[in-house]
């Protein structure tokens, strides 16, 4: 199984990756779990321009298959003006509608504070709701006090972190594929053909 972890964070260093990293290590005490943190402050995406995603190339194409190819997700973003990043749209924004589809993915958010804990429920789990994804139940969300000398040093969280993984290898494993009905096309029209 390959468990992916994305991060849309575009600091360095980040408490997301950290939150993520700590996800993901419990990830891949499991079984036949592969893991790999695809980290966008990395990547140079090029910024969605409407085109099929089928014609991207380059660094975007390799982000859109790396996506493609995983089986279970993790899905890290610190909190930006009450959302997510738009490092980490502009990733949604490349993909095919059905690159997602019935992949299980669990979420996580940084901010300052607690304050925008419920944009977990509102902004991502629509997200990944679009895309024919299962979000896991029970997302984790760390504000700073959570982290101390580059660390994330909250037991607290740390333990919600393992659920998550837990949950997420534990939803691939044992549930097929299962997306429901495909969204109706969204037609993809050129100003030439317009
Ligand atoms: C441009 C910007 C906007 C931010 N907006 C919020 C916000 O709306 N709510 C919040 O709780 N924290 C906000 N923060 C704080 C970050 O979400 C927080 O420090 C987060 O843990 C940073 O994660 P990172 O280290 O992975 O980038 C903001 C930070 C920046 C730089």
């Amino acid at each position: 199984m390959e468990l992916l972890a994305i991060s849309g964070s575009p600091s360095s260093p980040s408490k997301t990756v950290l939150a993520l990293s700590v996800a993901l290590a419990r990830g891949g005490e499991h079984e036949d779990v592969h893991t790999d943190l695809f980290d966008l402050r990395e990547q140079e995406l090029v910024f969605s321009d409407g085109r099929d995603p089928a014609d991207y190339t380059g660094a975007t194409r390799d982000a859109i298959d790396r996506v493609v190819a995983a089986d279970a997700l993790l899905v890290g973003t610190p909190m930006y003006r009450g959302g997510y990043t738009g490092r980490l749209k502009n990733l949604f924004d490349v993909l095919p509608n059905d690159a997602l589809a019935g992949k299980p993915i669990g979420l996580v958010a940084t901010g300052g504070t607690d304050h925008h804990f419920l944009a977990l429920e509102h902004e991502l789990k629509p997200l990944v709701g679009f895309f024919r994804a299962w979000a896991v139940p029970g997302a984790v969300y760390a504000n700073n006090t959570h982290f101390s000398g580059g660390e994330l040093t909250d037991d607290g969280v740390r333990g919600r972190l393992h659920d998550l993984a837990d949950a997420v290898v534990t939803f691939a494993r044992h549930m097929p594929v299962v997306a429901g009905p495909a969204a109706p096309d969204i037609p993809r029209r050129s100003a030439a053909e317009s």
